[in-house]
């Protein structure tokens, strides 16, 4: 059994910067309504016409794979999280297949939302662990900003949400003491409902609804979040997850150098801060800037901190998420 090691990081934002106030323009919102309850200052917005979740993706990637010293060639497996694909299918994966000219390896899309690079990550390190995989590209992605609804009655979700992308290459690594030590995945469908997009789905017949029922304006058609619910789960599932990971390799809170949490609200992460007793060093948040970028903030908020030199070799590097299904996840890794 080998283990696995991120050996590239890379992201990429648009530039187009969207302000709490740029928001106060177009609904009944303010700045100090934001901060307050997420931390949000801004985040970015893709400008009509211009990037995709694919692209945005492919950019990510080319950085990883130029600092993980690979050559695209040498990917034998993408794995490509989001819940905003370009198409309703084929996913993104082939896409980034297609676009970045790799050679016909195989393509997973993941949709597990805000824990979906979490996930992704767990299943590029099992190829790598049993031996099939050496050098897995792992992406998340997302274009939110043209599926919000951006008017007041949207206003408690479309202010939350930016658009990203990150991405990593996860590689062979021959020392089992190093890289990837486990990864810890859950989920309960029962809260499924609690935060979703029912529409477009089969369940609501897209291309009928829409035309016949004239009913594109209807709120299934935008994300739904019940938010003190989904804060209130996210909370305890955040703790359990990285205290499972913890003790699963005989670990202590106190064994933590650097935790990377999804960043969906930055009162979530300060609530895990507390409760792990973890310096403002040793918990890396950028919500600030981006907003929540669901599968791409993890690998966003990773690089960041890796390129300003916050994490280093042989620290010991937690990331969790919890979102959308519910699903929620861990991994530990030793740098
Ligand atoms: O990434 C996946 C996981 N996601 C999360 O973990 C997010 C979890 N939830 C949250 O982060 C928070 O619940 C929110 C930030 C979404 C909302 O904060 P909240 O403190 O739970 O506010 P609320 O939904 O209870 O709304 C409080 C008030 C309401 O008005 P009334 O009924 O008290 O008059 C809302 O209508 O704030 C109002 N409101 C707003 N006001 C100004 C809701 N959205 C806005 C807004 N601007 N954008």
């Amino acid at each position: 059994m080998y283990n696995s090691k991120i050996t590239g990081l890379g992201y990429f934002v648009p530039e187009n910067v969207v302000t709490n106030d740029d928001l106060a323009k177009v609904m009944d919102t303010n700045d100090a309504w934001i901060q307050e309850r997420t931390g949000i200052k801004e985040r970015r917005h893709v400008v009509k016409g211009g990037d995709t979740t694919t692209t945005m993706g492919v950019k990510a990637a080319k950085i990883a794979i130029e600092r993980a010293g690979i050559d695209k060639d040498d990917i034998d497996f993408i794995v490509f999280a989001t819940l905003s694909p370009d198409y309703y299918f084929p996913g993104p994966g082939v896409l980034v297949q297609r676009d970045l000219g790799i050679k016909t390896v195989g393509a997973l899309d993941v949709r597990n939302q805000c824990s979906g690079f979490i996930y992704a990550l767990s299943v590029a390190d099992q190829y790598i662990k049993t031996g099939m995989y050496k050098n897995v590209l792992v992406i998340g992605s997302e274009l939110h900003s043209h599926g919000l609804d951006m008017t007041t009655r949207g206003r408690s979700v479309s202010v939350i949400f930016g658009d990203g992308a990150g991405a990593a290459v996860l590689s062979r690594e021959e020392d089992n003491s190093k890289g990837l030590l486990s990864t810890h995945l859950h989920s309960e469908g029962q809260h499924a409902e609690e935060l979703s997009l029912i529409a477009p789905g089969m369940g609501k017949r897209w291309v009928t609804d829409i035309i016949e029922d004239n009913d594109h304006n209807d709120e299934s058609f935008y994300p739904h979040m019940n938010g003190q619910f989904v804060f209130k789960n996210a909370v305890v599932r955040f703790s359990e997850v990285i205290m499972e990971g913890l003790k699963t390799n005989d670990l202590t809170p106190e064994d933590i150098d650097m935790l990377v949490p999804h960043q969906a609200n930055l009162r979530i992460s300060q609530f895990i801060q507390k409760k792990f007793g973890l310096g403002d060093d040793q918990v890396f948040n950028n919500i600030m800037k981006y907003g929540n970028t669901t599968a791409a903030s993890i690998p966003i908020a990773l690089t960041e901190a890796w390129e300003k030199g916050k994490i280093k070799e042989g620290d010991l590097v937690v990331l969790a998420a919890f979102g959308s299904g519910f699903t929620w996840g861990s991994a530990i890794i030793k740098w």
